[in-house]
């Protein structure tokens, strides 16, 4: 074993530590990792831990959200790993929204803010949008920050009006239909899968629109087809990989690399855990409001 890898699971066990990795993270990184997952999965992970520290290997909205379900000690090995896509809203855009569509609830995919996260209503991730729009006790509603997914429900849920914010995933926007047209030329079995930050073109040729748990079940349920066009970012490839060594698995564009994604390394792993930075914190006066509106999210689906 890697002298580095032996050094991170060493000190894991003596600081009682749980390391958290979302599917697009290197592959290396997803080799260490104690557990894998879609958002969903890991808010949930980190909420119920027993482990001391929490070394977060994904980007900071998803570490804040781990911190504001757990209050343990939690890490994140590059601190400047973000999300152009959460970056796209702001608090005061809420307080604008809220201004011009009053009482009308707002709901925010989870790669929003903590501080976005306080003043809006409810929180969704890529696997229970459709889901927690559709449970939302009003028949008009504000979708932020990604105009994709957000066209995504709105196909889905037709008995509300969801007004949508202009924000996307610059990773997500690499893949072109264009892409896709030529890989089912050249896989002409392949069933082609994609998240629903992709474009309207991209989600349009699919077979199948849905978060990275959701490719999972598909390629799970799907045992007879031997080829995959998958597209959302590259590292999701690996994971599927693993999981189903005799299946294949075609990137739909090998230019879809989340930069921040990447930037958590086994060497800024192992040094987070040495020197337990750089953590990441979240106002208390905040974080019990952003709590709220996560907790409403696990409420509409049942879950305690
Ligand atoms: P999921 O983790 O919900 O599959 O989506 C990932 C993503 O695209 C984050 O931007």
């Amino acid at each position: 074993m890697n002298e580095t890898v032996e050094k991170i699971n060493q000190l894991k066990k003596q600081k009682n530590a749980v390391i958290l990795a979302h599917n697009y993270q290197l592959p290396e990184v997803q080799d260490i990792a104690d557990y894998l997952g879609d958002s969903l999965d890991l808010s949930m992970r980190a909420k119920n831990t027993d482990a001391d520290i929490i070394v977060f290997c994904g980007v900071h909205f998803m570490a804040e959200t781990a911190y504001i379900l757990s209050k343990k000690l939690v890490l994140l090995p590059d601190i400047t790993s973000g999300c152009p896509l959460a970056d796209m809203i702001t608090k005061n855009d809420v307080l604008e929204l809220k201004k011009k569509y009053p009482g009308v609830p707002i709901v925010g995919y989870i790669n929003t803010s903590a501080e976005v996260k306080s003043e809006i209503d409810y929180c969704c991730t890529s696997a229970n949008a459709v889901e927690i729009v559709s449970k939302i006790p009003s028949d008009k509603v504000i979708f932020v920050p990604d105009k994709y997914l957000g066209s995504f429900v709105k196909r889905k849920v037709k008995d509300k009006e969801i007004i949508l914010w202009d924000g996307y995933c610059p990773t997500h926007l690499k893949i072109l239909d264009e892409d896709i047209k030529k890989l089912k030329k050249k896989y002409p079995l392949a069933k082609v899968v994609v998240h629903p930050e992709c474009n309207l073109a991209v989600q349009e040729l699919a077979d199948e629109v849905c978060g990275t748990s959701g490719m999972i079940k598909y390629v799970k349920n799907n045992p007879q087809v031997k080829t995959f066009i998958i597209g959302t970012e590259v590292g999701m490839c690996y994971r599927l990989k693993k999981l189903f060594p005799e299946q294949e698995f075609i990137p739909a564009s090998e230019l879809a690399v989340c930069p921040n994604m990447k930037k958590n390394t086994l060497g800024k792993i192992l040094f987070s855990l040495e020197e337990e930075q750089p953590q990441v914190v979240v106002d208390e006066e905040i974080l019990k409001k952003a709590y709220k509106c996560i907790e409403r999210m696990y409420t509409l689906m049942g879950i305690q």
